[in-house]
């Protein structure tokens, strides 16, 4: 435990320990608010982007080279295991996840072959090499949550109300624990590839989980997010499980095990410490949209949300979701320099 990247402060703030100053880093920081990823990315398919280990290195470091953020984060998609066992699942530009065929009966089980790390190579030389480069800076790996991943399975493409996805969740609950349980097993492999090659800490994208309320939440959802956390518990390495919506569902989201919970911006770090049980560290939450006010109003709120996090036993800072397309890059540099100087922890 005692690695220059074990002691980084985002690794020691998601540990709850003391740290020098608050960590931040965001949500889609390499995304099409920069101008070299969008570069990088020309005349290549998103899932092109995410199958081939040079642009998958590339695209994670282009916002360390801009921003001081305090880890990287794997570029990737949620999509990208289920494509690798076999799944037809595309990213459309200005769309998301599509499917052809998507999930109706218990003959498409049979489409959700385990994941091995062979399906994956990419994924492992990617790590590998970013884990050499980022030096003492934690690179955190990630996967979809069971019920986003079912939703963008069920619908065949994104969902406003997932209403297909509810209809199956409430009517053949057999059927959708089955599916669940086929998703939980191949991320948690996908996840445990990322942790063997190296990454530092690991997040839980169930994104659209929050259409769904508590007690179902516990009941249809829960169960396999716990499996996928406690395939990981021996591990060693930090936990992350995040939802958009989700401030009436902090509690269950803590009880599926993971270590740090991640905040929207509609529930306040104060609050949501609160709302989850001791022993977790919070992630959040300023909200995207603040960074296209002006400066000042961007400096109050950022601080604004340092205060509140200061409820919590420890806090990573960062946006409440993802970073949104139209930002100016240098708003993100001058969040990431004011969240540390704000912060500074002067030794007692
Ligand atoms: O956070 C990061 O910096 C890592 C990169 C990352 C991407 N997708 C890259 C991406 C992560 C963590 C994701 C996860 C993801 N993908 C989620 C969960 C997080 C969230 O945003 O809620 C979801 C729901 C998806 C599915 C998905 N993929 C959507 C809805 C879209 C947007 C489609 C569009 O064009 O508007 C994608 C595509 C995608 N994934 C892009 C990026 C940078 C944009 C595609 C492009 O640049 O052409």
């Amino acid at each position: 435990m005692t690695s220059p990247t074990q002691e980084s402060p985002f690794l020691r703030a998601c540990r709850r320990e003391p740290v020098p100053y608050t960590p931040v880093w965001f949500m889609r920081q390499a995304g099409r608010s920069l101008p070299e990823y969008r570069a990088a990315r020309d005349g290549m398919t998103m899932m092109a982007a995410c199958t081939r280990a040079d642009v998958i290195t590339e695209i994670t470091l282009q916002p360390l080279r801009r921003f001081a953020v305090d880890a990287a984060i794997l570029f990737s998609d949620i999509v990208v295991p289920l494509r690798a066992v076999g799944v037809d699942i595309d990213i459309q530009p200005g769309v998301g996840p599509v499917t052809a065929q998507p999930f109706r009966s218990e003959a498409d089980l049979a489409r959700l072959r385990d994941l091995d790390p062979g399906d994956v190579p990419y994924v492992t030389e990617a790590v590998t090499s970013l884990v050499r480069e980022l030096g003492a800076t934690p690179l955190i790996g990630f996967a979809g949550g069971p019920f986003t991943l079912a939703s963008y399975l069920i619908e065949g493409g994104p969902s406003k109300n997932h209403d297909l996805t509810k209809a199956l969740m409430y009517g053949d609950p057999g059927l959708w624990h089955a599916l669940l349980g086929r998703l939980a097993d191949i991320t948690a492999a996908f996840l445990r590839v990322q942790v063997s090659a190296g990454v530092s800490a690991v997040q839980l994208f169930d994104s659209w989980a929050g259409v769904v309320g508590p007690d179902d939440y516990r009941a249809a959802v829960l169960p396999h997010s716990k499996r996928i956390f406690e395939a990981l518990a021996g591990s060693g390495v930090p936990r992350i499980h995040f939802g958009v919506g989700t401030g009436e569902l902090l509690r269950q989201l803590g009880e599926a095990g993971a270590d740090v919970i991640g905040v929207d911006w509609r529930v306040g770090l104060d609050e949501a410490a609160r709302r989850v049980d001791a022993g977790k560290a919070l992630q959040g939450n300023l909200d995207p949209a603040v960074l296209l006010a002006p400066w000042p109003v961007i400096e109050q709120r950022v601080k604004q949300v340092l205060v509140q996090g200061r409820v919590a036993e420890g806090h990573v800072f960062n946006l409440g979701h993802g970073v949104l397309p139209q930002t100016d890059p240098d708003m993100l540099a001058r969040v990431t320099d004011l969240v540390h100087q704000e912060s500074v922890r002067h030794p007692a």
